[in-house]
């Protein structure tokens, strides 16, 4: 099975779909450890009763972004994952560390990307007036947000849609497209070649899945 460490900051409700995915036998995965910035991330206490080593390195305690990226780093190799899954993980990482992980951490980001990469996303595509707003799965690279989208989903956006209500209809969808790419990279089948995501040798984000 394919070794994996997950990134948190909060709640985990992406952990958890991989969790119990792997639990249902969908998922061929090893959750090694999970790893908040945040003791207090609820995430950790779903992992503790999903009997997973688990971690709390506060991002306070160091001095600069490049300390506790390594200190990250030098803990996340303790445990030789072949991916890292960054799952509602709210840290902008060092060129050096995605370097580090290049084609082999993926995120989840909360918007059709490339629109609305950083913070709110939910509220700014409500704001400017969006019918149509998602979650995209990509490969993490040096810039924010910007790597190669592996799987994307949408949502319409109704006419009395709040941010939350927004929320609730995106992460339903996370839950499904975040364990389906972990899926495809566990079975070797996504890959990273000149910065591009590729399923299978071919070109992605497809488009039409259902
Ligand atoms: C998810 O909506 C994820 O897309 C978002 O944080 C939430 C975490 O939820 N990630 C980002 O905004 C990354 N910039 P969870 O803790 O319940 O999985």
């Amino acid at each position: 099975s394919c070794s994996v460490v997950v990134l948190i900051s909060g709640s985990g409700s992406n952990l958890q779909a991989l969790i119990d995915q792997s639990l249902q036998g969908d998922l061929d995965i090893d959750i090694k450890a999970v790893i908040s910035n945040k003791a207090s991330a609820y995430g950790l206490e779903r992992a503790s009763n999903a009997d997973i080593a688990t971690h709390a390195l506060d991002h306070k305690q160091f001095e600069s972004r490049e300390a506790f990226d390594q200190a990250l780093m030098t803990l996340i190799d303790q445990y030789q994952p072949k991916l890292v899954i960054l799952a509602g993980f709210m840290r902008i990482l060092t060129e050096n560390f995605t370097r580090h992980y290049e084609g082999r951490m993926l995120n989840i980001h909360p918007s059709l990307l490339p629109k609305y990469k950083g913070l709110n996303t939910h509220q700014r595509a409500i704001d400017a007036g969006e019918t149509e707003h998602g979650v995209s799965v990509h490969f993490v690279t040096s810039e924010l947000d910007a790597g190669s989208v592996v799987l994307q989903a949408s949502a319409e956006i109704s006419s009395d849609e709040t941010a939350d209500s927004l929320a609730k209809k995106v992460h339903s969808l996370e839950h499904i497209i975040y364990p389906l790419s972990v899926k495809w990279f566990s079975l070797g089948r996504l890959t990273l070649q000149e910065g591009k995501a590729l399923l299978d040798g071919k070109p992605l984000p497809l488009s039409g899945v259902r």
